[in-house]
């Protein structure tokens, strides 16, 4: 397995490279666990040049398991110098946490994603002293982009009667997160969080094409990088799907 970068260093390089803002949401199915990781390795060769990570599924894990499957996959992003996330949306107490999080670890990923509901004793602690430990980055949820999100996302709470993600992006500060992932479908949560963790948290945001987000204006919302799946992997071209997604999100041709 090729040495990777730092995964912020990693994925600002693929950016600035392939001139994209586009994380690929690795999200494919097959029953024939061969034929996936073939269709994953396909998909990847004919995108590789127009995203800057690949982010992969617990779905992904189901089929292929971790070893001898997703790390083939890890390690074939890695061989086109692009880093890899597991969205994993960490929710469980300390041990478990840690269980799964030395898990992905062994198998290569770069970036985890974790929810920060369970909060930091006991819960999140573990998740990140391990990734701190191994020099790998964390990524909170702070507001997902389905509308059902706003029945919890939204929920005012406190004295203060301000909504929870906001407690969320004060969380990622606090924990020294990489980033937080915030859903395209709400520039205005977008702009509000930017405002609340200035430059130094990256915001991922999920939600653009088919849940009807706009990468572009999620970018000028604040967003650093769009994350997209179904509008890229089901096209009958994602090579020209994914340059048409990179050409409205940053102008670039
Ligand atoms: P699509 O096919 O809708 O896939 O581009 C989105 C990917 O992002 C992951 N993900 C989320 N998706 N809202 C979403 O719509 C969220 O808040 C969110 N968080 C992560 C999703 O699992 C899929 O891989």
């Amino acid at each position: 397995m090729r040495q990777q970068l730092p995964f912020g260093e990693s994925v600002r390089r693929a950016s600035e490279l392939n001139r994209t803002r586009t994380v690929l949401a690795l999200d494919l199915e097959d029953k024939d666990p061969s034929v996936l990781i073939k269709r994953c390795e396909r998909l990847l060769r004919e995108v590789g040049d127009q995203i800057c990570a690949v982010k992969i599924n617990r779905q992904l894990v189901l089929a292929l398991g971790l070893t001898h499957g997703v790390d083939v996959i890890v390690d074939f992003a890695h061989s086109l110098s692009l880093p890899t996330i597991m969205d994993a949306k960490l929710n469980d107490v300390a041990h478990t946490n840690a269980a799964m999080t030395r898990a992905y670890l062994e198998c290569g990923f770069d970036a985890i994603i974790a929810s920060p509901v369970v909060g930091w004793e006991d819960g999140l602690d573990s998740v990140f002293e391990l990734m701190n430990k191994a020099e790998k980055s964390i990524i909170l949820l702070v507001h997902m982009s389905n509308p059902g999100s706003e029945d919890f996302y939204s929920l005012m709470v406190g004295d203060t009667k301000t909504p929870i993600f906001e407690r969320f992006a004060e969380l990622a500060l606090l924990w020294k997160a990489h980033g937080v992932v915030v859903g395209a479908t709400k520039p205005d949560v977008i702009s509000r969080v930017r405002e609340m963790i200035g430059d130094e948290l990256q915001i991922y945001s999920p939600g653009v094409g088919f849940q009807g987000g706009d990468g572009k204006r999620a970018i000028q919302a604040g967003a650093n990088y769009i994350i997209v799946g179904r509008s890229i992997y089901s096209s009958p071209d994602p090579g020209k799907s994914a340059r048409e997604i990179r050409f409205m999100t940053t102008g670039e041709r």
